[in-house]
């Protein structure tokens, strides 16, 4: 399957895992940036009330991919602003498949991977998978094992 990873990362957590995965389903891979990186108080709180920022070009044309996969950190519980502003830019969805890796710092909720299905779905998509990576499993390596069950959906 033809797939694009669209990865939003800050800290780097996020990039460590889509790398890995760009690696295992020989994906293309297209970073989203917002143009201004605020602080923490202030992306808490935008991602909070899903304001979406503006982002850096990147690849938002998905006509010559079968599948999108959208990465991100959880914050506040939800995707960051830069993730929401992305999710309303991609073009040529229709009957594309497509599917959410989120990582965080707790445990997490299903709003953040529920905020980028809804968006995909309402733009024709198929969802067909999420993954969701907490601090434990990033810190004891656990995720890489996760990752490779994960794959499978876009092979
Ligand atoms: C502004 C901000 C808000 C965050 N909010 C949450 C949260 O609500 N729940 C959570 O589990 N982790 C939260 N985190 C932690 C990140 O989700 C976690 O460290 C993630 O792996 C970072 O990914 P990155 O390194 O790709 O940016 C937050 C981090 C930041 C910077």
């Amino acid at each position: 399957m033809k797939t694009l990873i669209a990865c939003y990362s800050f800290t780097g957590n996020t990039l460590t895992v889509a790398k890995e995965l760009e690696k295992q389903i020989n994906a293309d891979f297209t970073r989203i940036e917002p143009i201004k990186e605020r602080w923490y108080v202030i992306k808490a709180v935008h991602a909070y009330l899903e304001k979406k920022v503006p982002i850096k070009d990147c690849e938002t044309d998905i006509s010559d991919y079968d599948c999108l996969i959208v990465c991100g950190p959880i914050w506040a519980g939800r995707a960051p602003s830069g993730i929401l502003e992305y999710l309303s830019k991609v073009q040529n969805t229709a009957g594309k498949k497509c599917a959410a890796l989120v990582t965080m710092g707790g445990n997490g909720n299903e709003i953040a991977t529920e905020q980028i299905k809804t968006a995909l779905e309402e733009v024709g998509m198929q969802f067909i998978g999420k993954l969701k990576l907490g601090k434990n499993e990033l810190k004891s390596g656990s995720w890489k094992d996760m990752l490779e069950e994960f794959s499978e959906l876009f092979q």
